[in-house]
């Protein structure tokens, strides 16, 4: 199957303390590591938002920067994947099996996740923390894949913030699938993550 991907590489890195996608891990922006792996799965073409040669200018929210990396797809194309520039670790192993599931087109969307290993409380406002069963709980990774007119419809019809593409084609009403996403695919989120990443970078 053909797809074209978008890599959302904008945003202020709060919590990072800058903005990342530049930050460097074996040498290489976190904004192209990421976008390789996309290229290597065979992505027609990929779409890099943010502020870097040859990339388009990203929203206040991440669904602003990837609505402005769905403008530049062409209408026919039938399948796209966004992933995350804070998510340089993915495999181009998962990239395919993300690509191959969505590919099946009975699908809206394609999400990867893993099973949770802390525990896991809920702290109500008030401050009382109550335990939750964690083994129906998954944390979702970038890639995800998605029937692209199915994407634009929810981004269309969705309005208010999501953590992530998955989430508006939830609220759309469309299916969503959840495969084996990957341990090591790590998300740098605060500066310190940067030195994991190298060190599972260089274990590879
Ligand atoms: N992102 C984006 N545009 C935004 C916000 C986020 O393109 N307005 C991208 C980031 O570059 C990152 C991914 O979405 O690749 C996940 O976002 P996150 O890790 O939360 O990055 P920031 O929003 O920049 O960081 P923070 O939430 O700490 O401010
Ligand atoms: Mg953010």
């Amino acid at each position: 199957m053909t797809f074209w991907a978008i890599v959302v590489a904008a945003g202020s890195g709060s919590r990072f303390g800058a903005p990342k996608h530049t930050a460097i891990i074996a040498g290489r922006p976190l904004w192209e590591l990421a976008s390789a792996i996309l290229s290597e799965a065979g992505a027609a073409s990929v779409v890099v938002v943010g502020e870097v040669a040859g990339g388009v200018a990203g929203g206040a929210r991440r669904r602003d920067s990837v609505a402005a990396g769905l403008a530049e797809i062409p209408l026919d194309v039938e399948f796209v994947l966004v992933h995350d520039a804070a998510r340089p670790l993915a495999t181009v192993d998962l990239a395919l099996r993300v690509a191959s599931r969505i590919g099946e087109g009975d699908a809206d969307a394609v999400i990867p996740g893993i099973e949770v290993t802390d525990a896991i409380k809920h702290l109500d406002p008030g401050g009382r923390v109550v335990s939750v069963d964690r083994a129906p709980l998954r944390a979702v990774q970038t890639p995800q894949g998605f029937r692209a007119a199915s994407l634009r419809a929810a981004h269309e019809a969705v309005d208010g913030d999501a953590a992530d593409d998955a989430e508006l084609i939830e609220q759309w009403g469309g299916t969503v699938v959840m495969i084996d996403g990957e341990p090591s695919n790590l998300k740098i989120t605060y500066e310190g993550d940067l030195a994991v990443a190298e060190v599972l970078l260089g274990a590879r």
